[in-house]
């Protein structure tokens, strides 16, 4: 075929992510502690929710910013981080994926910096790219429970530095921030005037304590969330973002712009999922709580692999001492029917690591283990 060179650089020069590049290695009986989601499906009583919205009419564009009812109800539960929340301040959104993109394009220009967490989610370091800013990384690191260090922030932070994403609990670490991390960042966040993105999508799993929300007391803050893991429905793409309601009118413009209306269908259920069936994602948490202990405890057993106890997600970060790169590891895993994560998918500071997922049945964490421990006994090291 004629190339007339109608692909851009800018999506040229972009690099697959590093996760689906694992997925297509893999097959039918590889055991899978790739996902990121879930293994669970949403409740029934929801699923029917969603259908019967769809029979009685609800196919049609909806509001650009959501449904009304159910950004009322989301505010009332945001309430419990920042009481002054209604409706206005947020806005549903094509998952938390759409919701960075637009928040990052309504805020930052070409020539603005922004910071990011290294190893982190692979969205940030290509979105910040898209608005023509510079992604700047920021370390986090197993000694410290992978929490950034205000020194090293503040090391990165110059003149042109126009905000900072942050994410806890975190992909691909499980790293949870504490109170007194939240509040660190936002007071250094405040004397900079800097805008606060925060990653929250997995604010529903944590497994010691509650979440420390962002959203405060500081007012520059775009809080970017999901029900992609709450409810288990990654493919119905709902997110949300909270911010000061101003900014939503502001950035609504964008939204509409990029995709008329969040779809119509699923907010309908997720409105009766959040009044009546929060129970489903306390259960799921528990369950996962239980195979971290599996994971973590496996994993710690075997030489050259040392795991610290991840506080929230579904996500085990271990670092590998075993003479090899991670994605030697992981491709020799996968050889062996274990599909995990290089920590280099994750930027080149996550080299030495590997995540695993668990979201997998605790039989095929064992099976998987077994596995890895195999393997690793018989490495000349
Ligand atoms: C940290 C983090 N942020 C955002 C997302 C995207 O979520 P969504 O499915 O709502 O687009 C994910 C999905 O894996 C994630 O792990």
């Amino acid at each position: 075929m004629e190339d007339i060179n109608v692909i851009n650089n800018q999506v040229r020069r972009m690099k697959l992510s590093g996760i689906r590049k694992m997925f297509k290695l893999a097959d039918e009986t590889t055991i899978n502690l790739g996902l990121g989601q879930p293994d669970f499906q949403p409740p029934e009583d929801v699923i029917e929710v969603y259908w019967k919205a769809m029979l009685d009419g609800n196919n049609c564009y909806g509001s650009t910013y959501g449904f009304p009812a159910l950004r009322d109800e989301i505010a009332h539960h945001q309430s419990k981080y920042r009481s002054d929340l209604i409706g206005e301040n947020i806005m549903i959104t094509v998952g938390a994926t759409q919701a960075l993109r637009i928040a990052l394009e309504s805020t930052v220009d070409k020539g603005n910096e922004v910071l990011y967490p290294e190893p982190g989610f692979v969205l940030y370091a290509p979105q910040i790219r898209l608005t023509g800013a510079k992604p700047v990384p920021y370390p986090v690191h197993q000694n410290n429970d992978f929490i950034p260090s205000l020194e090293k922030l503040e090391e990165l932070r110059t003149s042109k530095t126009k905000a900072i994403i942050v994410n806890s609990p975190g992909n691909p670490t499980g790293g949870v921030f504490a109170e007194k991390a939240v509040k660190q960042i936002t007071e250094w966040a405040r004397e900079n005037d800097m805008l606060i993105i925060s990653d929250e999508v997995y604010e529903m799993m944590v497994y010691e304590g509650n979440h420390v929300s962002f959203l405060g007391d500081y007012d520059n803050v775009i809080s970017i969330n999901s029900f992609s893991k709450t409810f288990a429905m990654t493919g119905w793409r709902i997110g949300f973002m909270v911010t000061q309601s101003d900014w939503i009118e502001q950035i609504g413009k964008l939204h509409y712009y990029t995709v008329a209306c969040p779809p119509t269908p699923p907010q309908h259920a997720i409105l009766y999922a959040l009044k009546e069936r929060l129970d489903f994602v306390e259960n799921m948490t528990r369950t996962f709580k239980k195979r971290r202990d599996v994971i973590v405890s496996r994993l710690n057993d075997i030489p050259g692999i040392d795991c610290i106890t991840p506080k929230g997600a579904f996500y085990a970060f271990p670092s590998i001492d075993l003479g090899m790169s991670s994605d030697k590891f992981a491709l020799m895993l996968l050889e062996k029917g274990v599909l995990a994560t290089p920590g280099n998918a994750f930027g080149p500071a996550g080299e030495g690591h590997i995540r695993f997922s668990y979201a997998n049945s605790t039989e095929n964490i064992h099976k998987a283990m077994d596995i890895i421990e195999e393997m690793v006994e018989g490495l000349d090291i």
